[in-house]
C-alpha cells in the first residue's frame, strides 16, 4: 500500500486553520473543500488517460484525455460528503457512488447503512472520501466492498490519519489490489475514545453540527 502524505505550505496552513477548534462550520466546510482540491490533485496523479487528438487554431496535435470509463468517487457518508465539492471541482466528469457507513461506538466496528454503487466495478478507479482515518474500520470496510465488486485501483483521499489506522489499513487491505491513501497529516495517535490526536475533532460535527 502507497501512503502520500501531500507536504505542501498551503496544505499546511489550511489545516491548522481546520485543526483550531474555534473555527466556525461554514469555514470549516469552505477549507475543506479547498483542502481536498490541492490532495485531489496528488490523488490523481495516476489517473487513467487515454492520447486524442486535437486541432488548436494552428495545427493538429495529440493531446490526453481521461479514459473510460470514468473515475468513480465514493464520498462515505457523513463526513465524506464534506469532501465532495472539492473533489469534483477537479474531476467534474466523475461519476458519484455513495456509502454509508458509521462506527460503532462500543465495538468501534464499521456499519453500513446506505450505499448507491454500480454492482460491477471491474476496471473502475475509485476515488474514496474520508476525512479522518482513524482505527481505520470504515476505511477497510469500504475498501472490502469495493474489492468485492471488482475494483483493483483505490485511492483513499483523507484529511488526517493516525498511524494505527494506516496499519490496519496495510494489514487487511493493503496489499489487495493497488490501494493507496493522499493525506495532508499523519497524526500522532489515537486516544482511548478513538479519536485522532491532535486532530481536529468530530469532522462530521464540526462540518454539519451535531445530530443526535
Ligand atoms: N472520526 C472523526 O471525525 N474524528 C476523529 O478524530 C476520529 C474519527
Amino acid at each position: 500500500m502507497r501512503v502520500h502524505l501531500a507536504e505542501h505550505p498551503l496544505i499546511a496552513h489550511k489545516l491548522t486553520v481546520l485543526r483550531d477548534e474555534r473555527t466556525d462550520s461554514p469555514t470549516f466546510r469552505l477549507l475543506t473543500e479547498e483542502l481536498v482540491t490541492l490532495l485531489a490533485y496528488e490523488a490523481t496523479r495516476d489517473i487513467a488517460t487515454e492520447p486524442k487528438e486535437v486541432a488548436t487554431p494552428v495545427a493538429t496535435t495529440t493531446g490526453t484525455r481521461l479514459k473510460r470509463p470514468r473515475p468513480i468517487v465514493v464520498p462515505i457518508l457523513r463526513a465524506g460528503l464534506g469532501m465532495l465539492e472539492g473533489m469534483r471541482r477537479l474531476v467534474p466528469t466523475a461519476e458519484i457512488g455513495f456509502l454509508g457507513l458509521k462506527r460503532d461506538e462500543e465495538t468501534l466496528e464499521a456499519v453500513t447503512y446506505a450505499n448507491r454503487l454500480p454492482d460491477d466495478l471491474s476496471g473502475r478507479q475509485c476515488f474514496v472520501l474520508d476525512p479522518m482515518l482513524a482505527t481505520g474500520h470504515t476505511l477497510v470496510a469500504s475498501i472490502e466492498y469495493l474489492l468485492e465488486r471488482g475494483a483493483r485501483d483505490v485511492t483513499c483521499i483523507t484529511l488526517l490519519c493516525a498511524p494505527e489506522g494506516l496499519r490496519h489499513l496495510e494489514d487487511t487491505v493493503g496489499k489487495r489490489g493497488n490501494v493507496r491513501v493522499v493525506t495532508a497529516a499523519i497524526d500522532d495517535r489515537l486516544n482511548d475514545k478513538a479519536y485522532i490526536v491532535p486532530g481536529l475533532g468530530d469532522a462530521g460535527d464540526r462540518l454539519y453540527g451535531v445530530v443526535d
